[in-house]
């Protein structure tokens, strides 16, 4: 055993890295391909508002200033646009930061965490490396969260739950009703944590309203991302919503300077323009009602997905695919590290062009992985 990792705790032995969606520019360099688009990484296919753009052009003068580490314009913008008050938010370098924020500050060893599975990796990745206690409990056959399952998967030694809703890799959603029936049974105590970073996709009418629950249940938590509908995923804030006291502890672990001084900007700017936040809304559900339609003409069989993705199974198999979409300059997500099996993958919503081109690879691959 090498000097290092004599030293690394046991538990966090086995870990393998996170495997991010592979970047354009490498599959470009790889693969000598002029053009390459990605779908793997449930970004927004478009930029930030032009009038963030405008913003972060101002602001880039200023990057020698350290950030505002009390984030006021970015709260006088958040209670401007929801009914919550100030001590009630904050702010992480990405959503993840949040929800490793969560772990740090209430789990240790011996203690356990209940998420779906497969769901987001980086629940059952906070767990092992912060203290081997994750409970991963399966999705129902819908591929929707089982929620009475993960009531009952709730003891004593449970901190904290994460249901993902929408559901990353899925595009499943629960409906209210279903959230407060769970709320019902789990102890009041313990702290429930809503990952809703794909939550302004959202169209169904019986989605969740985190706003209207908060007040009913103080120990259910909203965690939100600037990542999606807002394009500023290279700058990386995400946000919380919970009581004020709860806000006050993660107050008291994070870093001062965790939100860059461009990100705070942009975010004030991007989250007051709801109006272009429902535009592309409407967008989106356009798009993949037509991308889900493409998919399924070509013997695919969709989830239905909340969201601006979906998890897709194919005919053939999904190395096959995976790799012959790559080589037609198509990035798309092969769902191992989610613990899917069989030959699915993850796509997400590009621009009308590139779902288009999208489409008529996919026929192309699948044309030829079948034959
Ligand atoms: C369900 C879910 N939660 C959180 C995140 C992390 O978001 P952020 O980019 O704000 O860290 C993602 C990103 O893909 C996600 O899918």
């Amino acid at each position: 055993m090498s000097w290092i990792s004599k030293h690394i705790r046991e538990g966090l032995r086995g870990l393998e890295p996170y495997q991010p969606g592979k970047p354009i520019e490498e599959v470009q360099r790889e693969l000598g391909l002029d053009s390459v688009m990605k779908l793997a990484s449930n970004e927004y296919p478009e930029g930030a508002f032009a009038e963030v753009q405008e913003a972060l052009r101002e602001e880039i003068s200023r990057t020698h200033r350290y950030p505002d580490a009390g984030w006021h314009e970015l709260l006088d913008a958040v209670v401007e646009v929801y009914p919550i008050s100030r001590g009630e938010i904050l702010f992480g370098n990405g959503a993840n930061e949040i929800l490793e924020l969560v772990v740090h500050l209430l789990c240790g060893p011996g203690d356990e965490v209940v998420f779906a599975h497969p769901s987001f990796p980086i629940y059952g990745l906070l767990a092992r490396s912060h203290f081997d206690g994750g409970r991963p409990v399966p999705l129902d056959t819908d591929l929707v969260h089982d929620l009475d399952s993960m009531a009952e998967a709730v003891n004593d030694r449970t901190r904290v739950v994460f249901l993902c809703n929408p559901n990353n890799p899925t595009g499943t959603y629960f409906t209210e009703s279903e959230l407060v029936d769970f709320m019902e049974k789990v102890p009041s105590d313990l702290l429930v944590v809503l990952d809703e970073a794909y939550a302004e996709f959202v169209t169904a009418d019986d989605y969740p309203d985190y706003f209207e629950l908060r007040a009913r249940y103080p120990n259910l938590v909203s965690v939100r991302s600037f990542s999606k509908i807002y394009s500023l995923a290279s700058l990386r804030i995400g946000y919380c919503l919970g009581s004020e006291e709860f806000i006050s502890w993660m107050q008291r672990v994070r870093q001062p300077f965790n939100v860059n001084r461009l990100a705070q900007r942009a975010a004030s700017v991007a989250i007051r323009r709801q109006d272009l936040v429902a535009e592309r809304r409407k967008t989106n559900r356009r798009r993949m009602i037509e991308l889900k339609a493409g998919m399924e003409a070509l013997g695919c069989r969709v989830v239905p997905s909340q969201t601006n993705f979906y998890l897709v199974f194919a005919p053939g198999g999904s190395e096959a695919l995976f790799d012959g979409l790559l080589r037609a300059g198509v990035i798309v997500r092969p769902l191992r590290g989610f613990g899917v099996s069989g030959s699915a993958f993850r796509v997400n919503v590009g621009r009308d062009d590139e779902n288009a081109a999208f489409l008529s690879a996919l026929r192309d691959v699948l044309a030829a992985v079948t034959s």
